[in-house]
C-alpha cells in the first residue's frame, strides 16, 4: 500500500492496451492504493471507457454500490460513500459554461473533495491542481476490445 505501489501502478505496472477486464483489474488496484486527497482526470472519446474505469477505481476505493457508478444524465456530479470518506465523480460532458461550473460550487469542490474523479476535464482544465493524475483512454485501431491507456502523473516520492 501507499506511494510505492501507486508509483508502480502509474508507471511500469500500467497496461498499455488493456481489454476491459485488464482495465478493470488495474483500476481496482489503483483505487485501493490511492492516497488522499487526490484528483484524477479521465480523457477520451465517447465510449473510450472512462466511466468503466471510474467504476473500477470506485470498487478499489471500497465504494459499496460501485455498480451504481454511471454517467449521470441530469446531474454533472455524483457522490459515493467509501470507508475512508466520500468520492466525487464529475462528468462535465454536458457542461455548458463557466457560469454553470461556478453554480456547481466547482472551485470549493476541487479544494475539499477527498477523491475527485473527473470525466471530460477539458471543460475545467484551469481549475485543477498541478498534481492531478491524468488518464487518457483511446480506442485501439487494431483491436475493438482494447483501449490505449496513457498516463500523465506528477512524480511522487
Ligand atoms: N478495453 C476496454 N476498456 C473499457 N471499455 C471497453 C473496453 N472494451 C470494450 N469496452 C466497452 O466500451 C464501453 C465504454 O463505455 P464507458 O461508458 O465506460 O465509456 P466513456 O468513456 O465513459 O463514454 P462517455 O464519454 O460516453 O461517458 C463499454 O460498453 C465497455 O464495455
Ligand atoms: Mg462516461
Amino acid at each position: 500500500m501507499g506511494a510505492d505501489s501507486l508509483a508502480y501502478l502509474l508507471g511500469r505496472g500500467a497496461p498499455r492496451a488493456p481489454d476491459r477486464t485488464a482495465l478493470e483489474v488495474w483500476g481496482r488496484a489503483l483505487g485501493a492504493v490511492l492516497t488522499r486527497p487526490v484528483v484524477i482526470t479521465l480523457e477520451g472519446d465517447l465510449g473510450a471507457g472512462k466511466t468503466t474505469l471510474v467504476r473500477a477505481i470506485c470498487e478499489g476505493l471500497g465504494v459499496v454500490s460501485a455498480d451504481a457508478v454511471t454517467s449521470p444524465t441530469y446531474s454533472l456530479i455524483q457522490q459515493y460513500e467509501a470507508p475512508h470518506g466520500g468520492v466525487v465523480h464529475a462528468d462535465l460532458y454536458r457542461l455548458r459554461s463557466d457560469a454553470e461550473l461556478a453554480l456547481l460550487g466547482w472551485d470549493e469542490l476541487v479544494d475539499t473533495a477527498s477523491v475527485l474523479l473527473v470525466e471530460w476535464p477539458d471543460r475545467a482544465v484551469n481549475t485543477l491542481p498541478p498534481e492531478t493524475i491524468q488518464l487518457r483512454l483511446a480506442h485501439d485501431p487494431e483491436h475493438a476490445d482494447r483501449r490505449l491507456l496513457r498516463i500523465h502523473a506528477p512524480t511522487r516520492r
